[in-house]
């Protein structure tokens, strides 16, 4: 029986960590320095979830700490979300070769990691960036350009609010109206008043 399944009840995410540092279920740890768990609130009622580590956040094991996390920092401090009140994680714990996107089946080897998470932090709003968390969660949903800034339902009481990766932003700069990078601030406006609305 996978591990993961023990009684939530005796599970921490501390527990959850040290076992998934010590994962081999799939080729990514055999090229990865470190596992990249996630980091933030344990009470957040707001999670993110990206695709998979970058470089930085491989040498780290820290999530969103190399210029994507530099961004989606600056996106956050523009109306004021900080780390420390919401939780960070991606879809896979180790870093893809190359900053390729992670395949079908190492996501599915790494799933039951975000399944406990979720199950531990409970949160009410799950913030997907970009296509790959997006479409794991709801695997019809249209693509990110489409469905981004919108509340979807997931397992009934979980919202799932799809916004932009934060490296879509970097490749794109402008600031014009209707660019990805304003339709991002929106997003986060949003983000904030269910914050606000919503509390940890
Ligand atoms: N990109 C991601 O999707 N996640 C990270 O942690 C860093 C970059």
């Amino acid at each position: 029986m996978n591990q993961i399944q023990e009684p939530l009840g005796v599970f921490t995410l501390d527990k959850l960590e040290a076992q998934v540092k010590q994962c081999k279920k799939c080729n990514l740890q055999t090229t990865r320095t470190s596992v990249v768990f996630g980091e933030g609130s344990a009470k957040a009622n707001v999670m993110f979830v990206g695709e998979g580590p970058g470089e930085v956040e491989d040498r780290t094991g820290k999530p969103f700490v190399g210029p994507a996390g530099q961004k989606l920092d600056e996106v956050l401090a523009s109306v004021g979300i900080t780390r420390d009140e919401i939780y960070v994680t991606n879809v896979v714990k180790c870093r893809p070769p190359g900053n390729r996107a992670p395949n079908k089946k190492e996501i599915a080897k790494c799933a039951p990691y975000l399944e406990a998470q979720i199950a531990l932090i409970n949160p009410g709003l799950i913030i997907t960036l970009g296509n790959i968390p997006t479409q794991w969660f709801l695997p019809n949903a249209p693509g990110i350009t489409k469905v981004r800034g919108t509340y979807l339902a997931w397992r009934g009481e979980i919202k799932i609010f799809p916004m932009f990766h934060p490296s879509y932003l970097l490749r794109n700069p402008s600031r014009a109206k209707g660019s990805p990078k304003y339709l991002t601030w929106l997003d986060v406006q949003k983000i904030k008043e269910w914050i606000n609305e919503y509390p940890a």
